[in-house]
């Protein structure tokens, strides 16, 4: 199985499986000399994590990170600094329990990444997803909080702004309550929080699941990353969100909403500034035009489908062609859209390091 990589300079190997012994990820191609600590990875991780409300799944994963090579210790070993080897992060695998699978192992859930698998490989992973199971964006995180390192004053922040039917009030919008203790669903309303309680309460126990949209936003990205044709800075943050497991729609800035305003609505007017640098007057583009950067804050926003895993009985087929009714039971979220917030921003940490060292690395004398 091959295309277990993503980026051109900060490249990132994803490895493992759900239900293997440990998971987790190789980064080649990070400079030397960026400081980082365990702790910083770990934060990410347990914001991920699952099992910390009861709106999300209660498979009990620690997820502690190991950091394995590719950096020398400072004196009380607190902090680690990047050498420019390959950085290893590996995360253990405690919780699995394969018995979950038992009954839909020979079976393929509607909306699940079982027949698509089986078609290609020929086999299936009896006690799980394998490789499409979305505990190998553990990894994708634990490289995110590296990427946010290497290019210096970024700051990448993502938020749940839509859940199934329910949607936030932008106009209430609070960064600092995103990440809140009484904030299970990374929301930046906070009063959404009671909305969205009741509603996929109320969802979970019906057995069911329903979608979201994630907003992501990168501010103090340089302007100039990207390139005009093939390697467009919004084409690789497409490709990065749709890469996410559940994702099955990717806008940047004002994205579909763009398609019904006039240009005088949607272009981004421009002013010279008193640093006698030009600025935007608005941020419809979603801080890329052409393809490339303008320093203006990065804006992405992505669709995750309701959970495919649910409790009412879907009509399939099983591995021996006959028709049958699956019902998955275990343990499942049934909204993956909150879990996705961390995943969306460790994936567009990664982007924009990777252009921002393919960018460095053609600048003229
Ligand atoms: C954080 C996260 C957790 C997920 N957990 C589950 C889950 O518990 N049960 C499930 O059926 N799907 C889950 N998914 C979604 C599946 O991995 C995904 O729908 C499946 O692999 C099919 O891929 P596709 O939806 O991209 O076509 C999760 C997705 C994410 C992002």
């Amino acid at each position: 199985m091959s295309h277990n990589t993503f980026g051109h300079l900060f490249r990132v190997t994803t490895w493992g499986e759900s239900h293997g012994p440990a998971l987790g990820c190789v980064i080649d191609g990070c400079p030397p000399g960026i400081a980082f600590t365990p702790a910083d990875i770990q934060r990410e991780l347990d914001r991920r994590r699952p099992g910390k409300s009861r709106f999300v799944t209660q498979r009990r994963e620690p997820d502690q990170v190991k950091v394995l090579s590719g950096f020398v210790p400072s004196d009380d070993g607190e902090t680690l600094t990047t050498t420019g080897t390959p950085i290893s992060l590996m995360i253990e695998n405690v919780d699995q329990r394969s018995k979950d699978y038992g009954e839909i192992a020979r079976q393929f859930r509607p909306g699940h990444a079982d027949y698509g698998y089986f078609v290609k490989y020929g086999l299936r992973d009896h006690r799980g997803g394998g490789r499409s199971s979305a505990r190998e964006t553990a990894a994708r995180v634990a490289a995110g909080a590296i990427a946010r390192k290497v290019v210096p004053g970024l700051v990448v922040r993502g938020a749940l702004v839509a859940m199934g039917e329910k949607r936030i009030e932008p106009a209430n919008w609070d960064w600092d309550f995103v990440d809140h203790r009484d904030n299970p669903f990374f929301t930046p309303d906070p009063a959404s929080v009671a909305v969205f309680s009741d509603y996929l309460d109320a969802v979970r126990k019906a057995g069911s699941s329903v979608g979201a949209v994630v907003e992501i936003v990168a501010e103090g990205v340089p302007a100039g990353l990207g390139a005009p044709v093939y390697a467009k800075l919004d084409q690789d943050i497409a490709s990065a969100m749709m890469s996410i497991n559940a994702v099955k729609g990717v806008e940047i800035g004002n994205g579909f909403a763009a398609a019904g305003l006039t240009g005088e609505e949607n272009a981004d007017e421009m002013r010279m500034g008193n640093d006698g640098r030009p600025r935007f007057l608005s941020n419809n583009a979603g801080g890329v035009l052409g393809g490339i950067s303008t320093g203006e804050p990065v804006v992405a926003r992505f669709a995750v489908k309701p959970t495919s895993s649910i409790l009412t009985p879907r009509r399939s087929v099983d591995l021996e062609g006959r028709d049958v009714d699956v019902v998955t039971k275990g343990r499942h979220d049934p909204c993956v859209g909150i879990r996705a917030v961390p995943i969306g921003e460790a994936m567009l940490a990664c982007v924009i390091a990777d252009h921002y060292l393919r960018h460095r690395g053609q600048i003229g004398g």
